[in-house]
């Protein structure tokens, strides 16, 4: 049997409620997989969701539909084997 990918975003879309009441299709059929070893960048505009994907990624959120798996495991809430250094110091002085 086919090892399973390191990574797959499944068929993945994040809506979020937009301030005007219009929602905000973040991701729509995001689906792709990173497989073991693999070295992955992530490039786009500001605002194309990358930092949803790492989210997503980590546990930190679930997708509004589709599913993100690690090894075949779905992810279910947040990981602790997943570190994420923001983008802004987050620590206090
Ligand atoms: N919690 C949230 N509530 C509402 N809209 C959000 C939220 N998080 C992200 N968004 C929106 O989703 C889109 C993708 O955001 P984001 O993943 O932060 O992009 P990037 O990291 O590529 O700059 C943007 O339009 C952003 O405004
Ligand atoms: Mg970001």
């Amino acid at each position: 049997m086919r090892t399973p990918p390191a990574i797959h975003f499944k068929d993945i879309e994040q809506v979020f409620p937009g301030k005007s009441g219009a929602p905000i299709h973040a991701l729509h059929a995001l689906d792709f997989r990173i497989e073991r070893h693999e070295f992955v960048s992530v490039l786009g505009p500001s605002g194309c969701g990358k930092s949803t994907l790492l989210r997503l990624l980590s546990g930190l959120m679930l997708p509004s539909d589709g599913q993100v798996e690690v090894f075949g495991s779905p992810i279910k809430g947040p990981r602790d084997d997943v570190g994420i250094v923001f983008q802004r110091p987050t620590l206090l002085p």
